[in-house]
């Protein structure tokens, strides 16, 4: 009979929990329909059950009709969406993860004094458009897997910034890469990869050297959630899957299998790994151990809009 190594932290950051209660409190507060730019947070389970509720997600805000009420995701947004939806007279509440918020910042300072950003991350991502709308002139994005992709970021002074979900290893091995490149390159006041993604990864990490097969609860376009399956793989585990659910895990991964890992993304409710716990143990994986690297306790307040009895504009 087989372990299961339960990672932890794993799941729901503060990030995550505060855009679900943003959206939850506006269609309590306001009623359905609630409006929502993209996937409120990268999760099919978590985007189902609010749909169910009453919330209406759309990918553009030309699918929101005039009056409408409009919540953006916790990935973040351009300058140039909040002045659509101000131009449209929509009613919004901005769900943007504070973590993403703080790269925001640094990028519309870096550039308006006067450098050009390099911007690590995956250009796809909703958070990398969202933060390359600050000043799209001056942000060039690089994989961090390919770094040297980069062709110039102009003649001036260079900073960098990065995605918040990126593997922190990648990323630093990145950053050395562009430095060789370019020796000038200035350091980010702070990390941008968030304590949440730093913790995931820290916790599958210890396990993964102890399981043959370390098995990520997340949905495929979660960025933080498939860091965790690469990072599991760089710490020495056998083979790593991620699944959306437990329904997607198979059977024949366990051949051979004494210990199984097991972790989740950000956005994935703790429900979803209590299934993928049941399926291992209905399959003679019932010993389960939590290794806790920490305990978490941050926790973000909701949306001003939310906290006063004031109507969003
Ligand atoms: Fe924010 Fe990090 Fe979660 S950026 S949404 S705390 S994964």
């Amino acid at each position: 009979m087989g372990r299961v190594l339960l990672a932890a932290p794993r799941g729901y950051c503060a990030g995550v929990e505060r855009a679900i209660m943003t959206v939850e409190e506006a269609l309590r507060r306001f009623g359905p329909p609630v409006y929502v730019r993209k996937q409120i947070v990268h999760n099919t389970f978590v985007v189902d059950d609010l749909t169910r509720r009453g919330a209406v997600f759309v990918e553009e805000l030309n699918e929101v009709p005039d009056g409408a009420l409009v919540v953006f995701s916790a990935h973040g947004v351009s300058p140039a969406v909040k002045d659509e939806a101000g131009l449209r007279g929509l009613r919004s509440i901005d769900a943007t993860c504070p973590l993403v918020t703080k790269v925001h910042k640094e990028a519309a300072r870096m550039a308006e004094e006067g450098y050009e950003i390099v911007l690590i991350g995956h250009a796809e991502h909703e958070e990398v458009e969202g933060t390359v709308g600050e000043a799209p002139e001056r942000i060039h994005v690089v994989d961090p897997a390919r770094p040297d992709d980069l062709v110039t970021a102009g003649s001036g002074r260079m900073s960098w910034l990065s995605q918040t979900t990126l593997a922190v290893d990648e990323t630093m091995r990145a950053v050395s890469a562009l430095r060789e490149r370019f020796p000038g390159l200035v350091d980010p006041p702070s990390d941008d990869i968030c304590y949440a993604s730093q913790n995931r990864q820290q916790a599958i990490t210890r396990i993964a050297p102890e399981c043959e097969l370390v098995i990520v609860v997340g949905s495929p376009n979660s960025s933080n959630s498939r860091r965790l399956v690469e990072v599991a793989l760089d710490a020495g585990a056998g083979a790593a899957h991620l699944v959306d659910r437990a329904a997607d895990a198979d059977e024949r991964w366990l051949d051979g299998v004494a210990t199984v890992g097991v972790s989740s993304g950000a956005s994935v409710p703790e429900s979803l790994v209590g299934d993928l716990l049941a399926w291992l143990s209905a399959r003679g994986y019932a010993d389960v151990e939590q290794v806790t690297l920490t305990e978490e306790t941050l926790t973000f307040s909701l949306p001003l809009e939310l906290r006063s009895s004031r109507n969003p504009r």
